[in-house]
């Protein structure tokens, strides 16, 4: 169980790679000789990746610039890789949003639950069939350490990714011994466009400096991680330490506390 080998013919797709951890994953696949699908709504951003990872990799990178939250844009794409060879799916667009669920966009609440966990499930169900009669393939699932216990405050976003979470290390137990493999990443703090897109400025100043681990370090990790068939992948010492507090302290107290944390982002 590991990456397969890249040829001319198969893709590694890359889902969120227009910015953070999706630009880092697809740099670190590229590198090992991947040719890619990028993955994002914005178009200009996914060419200028798509050139410069062909100048630099000599590899062969398509833009798919669609939105993934949007049920038809999303299964054309999900026919599109059901009839192609697909060595690698990465798993990674997603977004958070902060703050009581009561007063919150229910058109962005949805769009969060579309885009974070049902996206990540039909794109797995597309190429988990091809990659099995192939007996070879990777899948990424980009979770978070939020989806490891109850997120008061940021009630959507936990509950997505603990959908993330959950889906990537069952498929691990169930695809052991078939050729195909499935890796979760769950990062804690990284410095990516994340906060913003949460509309969430004050993330980066709530989380102290050195507990921030780069795009390129998740990026690596999660590669490597992939290559190695591992269960899952929690880069940093913050997000370890995050994932065993989030699942071994009591619900009764970690509520409360990440409530009290989720309050103050704004
Ligand atoms: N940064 C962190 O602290 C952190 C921690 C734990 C987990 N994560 C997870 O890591 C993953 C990557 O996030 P990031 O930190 O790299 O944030 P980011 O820099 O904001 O990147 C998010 C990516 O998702 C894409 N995306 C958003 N909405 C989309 C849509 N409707 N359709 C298609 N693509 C869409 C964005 O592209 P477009 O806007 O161009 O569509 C962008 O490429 C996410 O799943 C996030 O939840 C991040």
């Amino acid at each position: 169980m590991s990456l397969p080998t890249p040829t001319s013919t198969t893709r590694a797709v890359v889902t969120g790679a227009s910015s953070g951890i999706g630009v880092a994953l697809a740099e670190e696949l590229a590198r090992r000789g991947f040719s890619l699908i990028l993955v994002a709504r914005r178009e200009d951003r996914l060419c200028a990746l798509a050139t410069e990872l062909n100048r630099r990799f000599g590899i062969e990178a398509e833009v798919r610039a669609i939105d993934l939250s949007d049920r038809g844009e999303r299964g054309k794409l999900c026919d599109e890789l059901a009839a192609r060879d697909i060595a690698a799916l990465c798993n990674n667009a997603g977004f958070a949003t902060y703050g009581e669920m009561a007063s919150a966009e229910p058109a962005r609440e949805r769009q969060q639950v579309e885009l974070n966990s049902v996206a990540v499930h039909d794109l797995t169900l597309a190429v988990l069939p091809g990659m099995l009669e192939r007996g070879a393939g990777a899948i990424l699932i980009t979770g978070s350490t939020a989806g490891n216990q109850p997120g008061p405050n940021n009630a959507t976003y936990a509950a997505s990714k603990a959908f993330a979470n959950t889906l990537a290390e069952s498929l691990h137990g169930e695809l052991a011994g078939t050729g195909v493999q499935c890796t979760l990443l769950a990062p804690g703090p990284v410095r990516t466009e994340y906060a913003e897109a949460a509309e969430a400025p004050n993330l980066d100043r709530l989380v102290p400096g050195p507990l921030w681990v780069t795009a390129e370090q998740a990026a690596a990790q999660a590669v490597a991680g992939m290559s190695a068939g591992r269960r899952r992948v929690v880069p940093g010492l913050f997000a370890k330490v995050q994932t065993v507090s989030g699942q071994y302290t009591p619900r009764v107290l970690i509520g409360p506390i990440l409530r009290s944390v989720y309050r103050k982002v704004k």
